[in-house]
């Protein structure tokens, strides 16, 4: 098969397709095999639930079934579900938005893939613009998707020592790596895969910064704010009209669904749609038409607030616990959990790569994530990507238990 450049870039090896592919070839070689490496969400009996009566309200009614299964919804998403997100979120916050503000995507990621390429890479005039991301290790899924390379800029990052065992990883102003070739700044917040959260204070200053340079700042929530709220952290969800923030349902517990919401000005909004026509044609109908009564009946936040949250953040307390108590004296570091549904560990000084530790983890049964994928737009040499794994803590208590002390065990193993 003879392929273009996107063939060979697409259908190539890429960091994405290789960890996904040898993600699920070890989950059928070994489907005992305890997974800490993926980004599914944890299953919440109660939150389950909710979404059963949801569905089962839809399908008792002729009407609504026949709009989720029936016909094509407008390519910018059913107007009816924009408006009611729109109207939530000018309630909760006071922003002030309409349907025109809001448009969906089958899933947040090809929302990414979307707007990435609708701002950066080769511009109409032959110059290379780059998305630029203020703290890196950022999102791995956004790594391979642009359509130009290199496409991705990043700043590293300060790292600050908290205790013996724990950091956090602040975004370096004073070295921001923004100029005339940026199209735009992304953050996820919380930052998967650290479980960092960016301050208000911080966002402040990336949006100052952002309207200077006249480009647009992305916040990636997709665990964040307003909704599934999966942050530890007292911050406030942020949007003004030189914001694109981008939602999704996933995390609530409906990866399934493939929905995505982009906040965002209108003509940012009208673009992003045209480029969604021509390569989804439309969106799915069955994340909408569940999320649609949450919104009317306010389950999106207390689904939130009463299930969602307190899992994780009792979770991610009760992991740091458990490696705390089987890495004794280990030279481990973890971030600090702010959000999210990881805890991120770095080795300093480990004897081996964190590529090393993850093929040895595999083969005692544990997935984890080896880190240095993670170190989107950083290119050069630093020790301290080939020292960091990430570590899901959404599985069953048990998983997650037994993940930790064979983890603990590799480790120990390695430093000896
Ligand atoms: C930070 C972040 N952004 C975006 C996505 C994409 O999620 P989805 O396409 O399911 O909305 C993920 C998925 O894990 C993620 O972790």
């Amino acid at each position: 098969m003879k392929l273009s450049a996107f063939g060979e870039k697409f259908a190539g090896d890429s960091g994405i397709v290789e960890l996904m592919d040898d993600l699920s070839t070890a989950l059928i070689e070994n489907p005992d095999m305890i997974f800490m490496g993926g980004g599914n969400p944890g299953r919440l009996p109660e939150v389950e639930q909710v979404f059963k009566d949801c569905m089962e309200t839809i399908l008792e009614d002729s009407q609504q079934r026949h709009s989720l299964f029936g016909i094509y919804q407008s390519p910018q998403g059913e107007k009816e579900f924009r408006s009611e997100v729109a109207a939530y979120l000018n309630k909760q916050f006071g922003w002030n938005l309409s349907s025109r503000n809001i448009a969906l995507s089958n899933g947040s990621q090809s929302a990414f893939f979307m707007l990435y390429n609708m701002l950066g890479g080769t511009m109409a005039d032959g110059s290379k613009r780059s998305i630029h991301l203020p703290l890196s290790p950022e999102y791995l899924g956004y790594r391979d998707v642009g359509l130009s390379s290199p496409f991705f800029t990043a700043t590293r990052p300060k790292i600050g020592h908290l205790d013996e065992h724990l950091f956090k990883y602040h975004i370096d102003f004073s070295n921001l790596q923004v100029d005339e070739n940026t199209a735009a700044m992304c953050v996820s917040r919380p930052t998967n895969p650290t479980g960092n959260v960016l301050t208000d204070n911080e966002i402040e200053l990336l949006d100052e910064l952002a309207k200077a340079r006249d480009i647009p700042l992305i916040i990636d929530g997709a665990y964040g704010l307003p909704f599934p709220s999966i942050i530890f952290t007292e911050v406030t969800p942020f949007w003004n009209d030189n914001t694109i923030l981008v939602l999704s349902l996933s995390k609530l517990g409906l990866p399934g669904a493939r929905t995505g919401i982009v906040v965002a000005n209108e003509e940012i909004i009208q673009a992003f749609t045209r480029t969604n026509t021509v390569t989804s044609l439309a969106c799915g109908t069955m994340g909408p038409a569940i999320a649609k009564q949450l919104f009317r009946s306010g389950q999106i936040t207390s689904l939130s607030r009463d299930h969602i949250l307190p899992f994780y953040r009792e979770r991610s307390h009760q992991v740091v616990k458990w490696f705390g108590q089987n890495m004794g004296n280990l030279p481990y570091r973890i971030h600090k959990p702010e959000g999210a549904i990881f805890l991120w560990l770095w080795f300093e000084d480990l004897p081996i790569s964190s590529q090393e530790l993850y093929e040895r983890l595999k083969k005692r049964g544990v997935l984890v994530v080896p880190g240095q994928n993670f170190f989107v737009g950083i290119e050069d040499e630093w020790a301290h990507k080939h020292q960091c794994i990430r570590v899901s803590y959404a599985q069953d208590e048990a998983t997650v238990k037994r993940g930790v002390e064979i983890i603990a065990e590799e480790v120990r193993k390695a430093y000896e």
